[in-house]
């Protein structure tokens, strides 16, 4: 069975959003197997996003990532890394189908309220730097 990395970002958990978007996981069939509400330093953040150092929006991003707590999420299910994203929706939330977490909720294309694993490999990397072995509860 998939598990797959989420981040509830900071715009969301500022505005109350917490529940609402863990409902949205659950309804979808995806159990949230750890959870906990951290604030990340701006290293961290930077550290967390590597892959995106070179972007123009890289402070821009990672700033905003360090600017409030973050709940961080290990989702398990079936196909879990695409069913999440299905879930969340486009990354503008201009793009995002109805009914997805970013057409609802996201502010914009940076403060788009939530972080999705994008592969099964990137998946367990995320879950990694987060969390051990024994938080993470089946
Ligand atoms: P994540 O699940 O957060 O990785 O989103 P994604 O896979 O849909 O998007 P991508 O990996 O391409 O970009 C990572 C994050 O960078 C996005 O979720 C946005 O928060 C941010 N981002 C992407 N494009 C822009 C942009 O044009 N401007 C700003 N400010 N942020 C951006
Ligand atoms: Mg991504």
């Amino acid at each position: 069975i998939e598990r797959t990395l989420s981040i509830i970002k900071p715009d969301a958990t500022r505005r109350n959003l917490t529940g609402k978007i863990a409902a949205k996981f659950e309804e979808a069939g995806l159990r949230i197997v750890a959870q906990k509400r951290i604030l990340l330093t701006r290293a961290q953040a930077e550290k967390f996003y590597e892959v995106h150092a070179a972007r123009p929006f890289f402070g821009e991003l990672t700033d905003f990532m360090a600017s409030g707590p973050v709940v961080v999420q290990v989702l398990e299910g079936e196909g879990a890394v695409l069913k999440n994203r299905e879930v969340m929706g486009a990354t503008n939330p201009k793009d995002a189908a109805p009914g997805t977490i970013r057409a609802e909720f996201a502010e914009s294309v940076g403060e788009n309220s939530v972080h999705g694993s994008d592969a099964p490999e990137t998946a367990a990397q995320e879950i990694a730097f987060f969390f051990s072995g024994l938080e993470l509860v089946g």
